[in-house]
């Protein structure tokens, strides 16, 4: 089924609304998932719309939520989610980043005490289409084994950065530091099909192809994304006094519990660095260096980051964006499910 961005956005939003949560909440919430379905991000989109509304109508999301927000420094603050919704309060933060980044060249907010967020792509443009540069950081529930281990330990933890150039072409690195998202793997499952042995590993620690025996995701770049994991943990969990690593709960665990997770957001202001036009003159400078490269085989061209999503949502904006049927009916129905998610092993067999 394919939707003007005006008539998703409606669909969720009713169906949030429904669910509990207030309009303007669910306004806000269908900004973001409106967002990554235009970016192709459709793991992030109005498919996660079933588990949010279960969520909100168990009481796992705080539907009333108090959201508080302390200056701490010239440069810092802490923004205190409530358990609300985390893709309004991780908005409300950036708001507050922004501001301070103007006014003091640079600005670390805290985030805390916030359920899923969505794809941080939302929040770093925010700052990004304000000429500053956004930096955002977050938890997930466990799901990657540290290099070397069998356990899930660290989430997906992603990490975004977004900048904008002269002509406004935004520069927009997004990614987990998991190889693959998990909806990579039960995409897998439901199609009976083989996952690739760098993916996943099975409950030794090996890797495994069978996408029913997956125990845990495989880090990016071995090692290395390891390290990233725990630095994203460092600095978006124990910084703020939320759980950390192992103790993050799970999204599925138990959607009447509140998730208390962390996210960190940095703002940075180039003009305290260096003229800000000659600044955005050169990403666009490195930008068109990298499009004019000559492209390995199998390659149209080189794309920088962010900008094949940027070329998706172009397209989406005059076409309309591709949802699946299943999710369209959902949408429209009066179904707000009572025990679809609830209490579900990630990892159990499908
Ligand atoms: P991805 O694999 O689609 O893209 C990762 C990065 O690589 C992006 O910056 C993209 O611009 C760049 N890229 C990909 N292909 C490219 C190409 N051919 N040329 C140039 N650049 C290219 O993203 P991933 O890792 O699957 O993450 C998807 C979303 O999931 C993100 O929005 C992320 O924030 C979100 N997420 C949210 C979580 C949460 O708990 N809130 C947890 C994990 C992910």
């Amino acid at each position: 089924m394919r939707l003007t961005k005006e008539k998703l956005h409606q669909l969720m939003s009713d169906k949030l609304t429904k669910a509990g949560l207030k309009r303007e909440h669910a306004d806000i919430m269908s900004d973001v998932l409106v967002h990554a379905d235009l970016r192709g991000i459709h793991s992030h989109g109005a498919m996660r719309v079933e588990y949010y509304s279960e969520r909100i109508s168990k009481g796992g999301t705080n539907t009333n939520p108090n959201f508080t927000y302390k200056e701490t420094g010239p440069c810092s603050g802490v923004f205190d989610g409530d358990n609300g919704s985390g893709h309004v309060a991780a908005k409300l933060a950036m708001d507050k980043g922004i501001e301070q980044a103007k006014k003091n060249g640079i600005s670390v907010i805290g985030v805390r005490r916030v359920g899923h967020t969505g794809a941080l792509s939302y929040f770093v443009q925010q700052a990004a289409e304000e000429g500053l540069i956004g930096i955002a950081l977050c938890q997930s529930d466990p799901m990657s084994a540290p290099y070397g281990g069998t356990e899930p330990y660290y989430g997906t933890n992603p990490i975004a950065m977004a900048t904008k150039g002269a002509d406004g072409r935004i520069m927009m690195m997004d990614l987990a530091t998991t190889v693959q998202a998990w909806g990579k793997i039960l995409d897998a499952r439901s199609r009976h099909a083989e996952i690739p042995d760098t993916w996943a590993l099975d409950k030794d620690g090996n890797p495994t192809t069978d996408p029913n025996k997956v125990a845990s995701l495989v880090p990016i770049a071995g090692p290395k994304g390891y390290a990233l994991q725990m630095t994203v943990d460092v600095l978006s969990g124990i910084l703020l006094g939320v759980p950390f690593g192992g103790h993050v709960t799970s999204m599925y665990h138990d959607l009447t519990e509140d998730r208390n997770l962390g996210q960190l957001h940095i703002v940075i202001d180039p003009s305290r660095f260096r003229n800000a036009a000659d600044y955005m003159k050169d990403i666009n400078t490195s930008m068109d260096e990298l499009s004019n490269m000559r492209p390995a085989g199998g390659n149209d061209r080189v794309y920088y980051p962010g900008e094949r999503s940027m070329i998706r949502t172009k397209r989406s904006e005059e076409e309309g964006v591709d949802i699946v049927d299943e999710i369209y009916e959902y949408l429209i129905s009066d179904v707000i499910h009572n025990n679809r998610y609830d209490h579900k092993d990630a990892f159990a067999e499908g």
